[in-house]
């Protein structure tokens, strides 16, 4: 059992880590009220079912899967949920599925009578090290990506690392993009420890180790106002190909390949041996003017500088303004020839 304790003033809560956790959440979680246990229709239902026999009240709301399924519209659903099942603001709210599912619960629970308490169940490799910690909180509107949302931190976030049993392979390696992120950016030891490991290695100690700089991240930025900016490595050029390479790719994916051309010649050659390891893309084939135009267009964007997050060396970053010019020919650096 591991415990990470992440301290937001006035939002403290525990990360809690252990296999076969999920079977005795109800020891975890205060379930002793309604719960609102929140699934999507890939998760296996047997995760939702068992969370769900653990509470004094349970309702199972299945949302699609997708980034399809993360609007206002499954936003809404959730909320008529409570609302026809009597939910009171002592009720609570517990997603059991990965970032998508997070996301928009979470909103749910932040905006049901101002606010109920929400536990974070995450079943992907990606929300597990990243979006579950944190508190942000949103859907899809409009055509752009989490443009509506909150920050709202959950109770507590319970990480069973058996549900990665039935993710398939390459969702695996899609999340653990993330943390090779977190590594290159913030902890050249555990990059190191990245590079030695083999492919086929239990990644869960990896994971945790990601966790903790997450954690330390978001503790020191709560609204995203500096430090955590730096998270972003990779997402813009990333964000770039997401939008433009026909859905052929996802999300860490995309990231995987946006990191090789915003870092130093030296660190590209190690970034690039370890994500040829996990079978991670280096290059991509996309549209570049579709994703140049998608680039200088990001909401991160300010006007015609873009602000990106370069790494000279391992375990560093630097803060640094790109023009549009710049941020087109570092995509086509990724560009697959
Ligand atoms: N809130 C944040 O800070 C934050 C950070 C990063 C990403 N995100 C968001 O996270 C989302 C991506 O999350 P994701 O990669 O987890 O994608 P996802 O939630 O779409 O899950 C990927 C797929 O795996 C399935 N699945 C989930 N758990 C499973 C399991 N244990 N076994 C088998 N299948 C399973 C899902 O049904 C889905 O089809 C994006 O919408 C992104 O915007 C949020």
């Amino acid at each position: 059992m591991e415990t990470i304790r992440v301290n937001i003033p006035g939002h403290e809560y525990d990360i809690r880590i252990e296999r076969g956790i999920l079977k005795k959440i109800g020891e975890e979680c205060d379930f002793n009220r309604r719960v609102l246990v929140v699934t999507d229709k890939g998760v296996p239902r047997e995760y939702a079912e068992t969370v769900a026999a653990q509470a004094k009240q349970a309702v199972i709301a299945v949302i699609d899967g997708g980034e399809e399924g993360k609007t206002l519209d499954a936003f809404a659903r959730l909320q008529q949920v409570m609302l026809d099942n009597s939910f009171s603001r002592k009720d609570c709210v517990a997603a059991v599925g990965g970032g998508v599912v997070g996301d928009v619960a979470a909103f749910a629970a932040s905006c049901y009578m101002r606010g109920i308490q929400f536990y974070n169940i995450p079943t992907t490799v990606l929300s597990q090290v990243d979006s579950s910690i944190g508190g942000k909180t949103g859907v899809n509107f409009g055509g752009v990506k989490n443009i509506v949302g909150s920050f709202y931190q959950p109770s507590k976030v319970i990480i069973d690392p058996e549900v990665l049993s039935s993710l398939d392979r390459r969702q695996q390696v899609n999340g653990f993009a993330e943390a090779i992120k977190m590594a290159l950016t913030f902890d050249a030891k555990l990059f190191e420890d990245i590079e030695a490991m083999d492919a086929s290695d239990d990644m869960m100690p990896y994971i945790v180790r990601a966790i903790d700089i997450k954690r330390r991240v978001v503790e020191e930025d709560e609204k995203e106002a500096g430090l955590r900016k730096v998270l972003n490595f990779g997402h813009t050029l990333g964000h770039g190909i997401e939008v433009s390479c026909g859905g052929r790719l996802l999300h860490g994916e995309c990231v995987a390949a946006g990191m090789t051309a915003m870092c130093a010649p030296e660190v590209r050659d190690r970034l690039g041996a370890v994500l040829r390891k996990f079978g991670l893309p280096e290059s991509a084939d996309f549209d570049l003017e579709h994703a140049a135009a998608a680039v200088s267009h990001d909401k991160k964007g300010n006007g015609r500088v873009i602000s990106s997050i370069y790494v000279p060396e391992v375990g560093s970053f630097e803060i640094r303004d790109m023009s549009p010019e710049e941020a087109r020919e570092r995509l086509e650096l990724i560009l697959r020839k």
